[in-house]
C-alpha cells in the first residue's frame, strides 16, 4: 500500500510511522510527507528517510479555498491509498474529506468524543478526568467526529500537568497511529456507519 503523512509541526508521530514501516510493522511504503508550514521539523524527519516532501505553504496562499485547492491536487498526486493527519493542525474541508472519504484517518490526543479541537491535554486536566487517552479516527466533515478505529487509554496522575499528561499520552500515540495503520494496509479496517470492526488476521 502507498501512503502519504500530513503533518504540521514536529511530526513525533510521523517518525513512529516511518519507524514502523522500516521495521515492517506497517506493510506499506511512505510516497509523500505534505506539510502546510514550511518549518515543520517533521521535513527534516522526511528528508531523514528519503521521503518526498510537498510543502503547501498556507501562508502563501490569498484564502482557505486556494490553499485547499492546491492541497486537494498535492493529495492527489501522491496516489495515495491512505492519507495520515499525524498533527496536521487545520482543519481539513469538505472537498478533500469528499474526495478521500474512508481512505483519510487522524490522530488526536483524547479519549473522543471528550475533548475535541485543540489543546485536547489541556481540556482533559481542567475538566479534572482520570483517565485520558488519544483516538485514530477517519476524518469526516466535523471536528474530531469520524468513526474510532484505535483508542488507547492513560490514567491521569496526582500533580500532572498539561505537559506531563501529553508526554504519557503521546507515548500511546506512537503505538496506536502504527498499529491503526497497518489494520488499515492489512484490509482489516471495515467501516459500517459510525461502527469501525476489525477484521481477524486471515490465516
Ligand atoms: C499530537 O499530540 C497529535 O495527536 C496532535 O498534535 C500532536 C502532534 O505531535 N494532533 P507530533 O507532531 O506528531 O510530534
Amino acid at each position: 500500500k502507498r501512503i502519504a503523512v500530513l503533518a504540521s509541526g514536529r511530526g513525533s508521530n510521523f517518525q513512529a510511522v516511518l519507524d514502523a514501516i522500516g521495521a515492517e510493522t506497517i506493510p506499506a511504503e511512505c510516497v509523500c510527507l505534505i506539510t502546510d508550514n514550511p518549518g515543520a521539523y517533521a521535513i527534516t524527519r522526511a528528508e531523514r528517510a528519503g521521503v518526498p516532501v510537498r510543502v503547501i505553504d498556507y501562508s502563501a496562499y490569498s484564502s482557505k479555498d486556494a490553499y485547499e485547492d492546491a492541497l486537494l491536487s498535492a493529495m492527489a498526486a501522491c496516489r495515495a491509498d491512505l492519507f495520515v493527519l499525524a498533527g496536521y493542525m487545520r482543519i481539513v474541508g469538505s472537498r478533500i474529506v469528499e474526495a478521500f472519504a474512508g481512505r483519510m484517518i487522524n490522530i488526536h490526543p483524547a479519549l473522543l468524543p471528550a475533548f475535541p479541537g485543540l489543546h485536547a491535554q489541556r481540556q482533559a486536566i481542567s475538566y479534572g478526568v482520570k483517565v485520558a487517552g488519544c483516538s485514530v479516527h477517519f476524518v469526516d466533515s466535523g471536528m474530531d467526529s469520524g468513526p474510532i478505529i484505535i483508542q488507547a487509554c492513560v490514567p491521569v496522575l496526582e500533580g500532572d500537568d498539561e505537559e506531563s499528561l501529553s508526554a504519557r499520552i503521546l507515548e500511546e500515540e506512537h503505538r496506536a497511529l502504527p498499529a491503526a495503520i497497518s489494520l488499515f494496509c492489512e484490509g482489516r479496517v471495515m467501516v459500517e456507519g459510525r461502527q469501525v470492526r476489525i477484521l481477524p488476521r486471515a490465516e
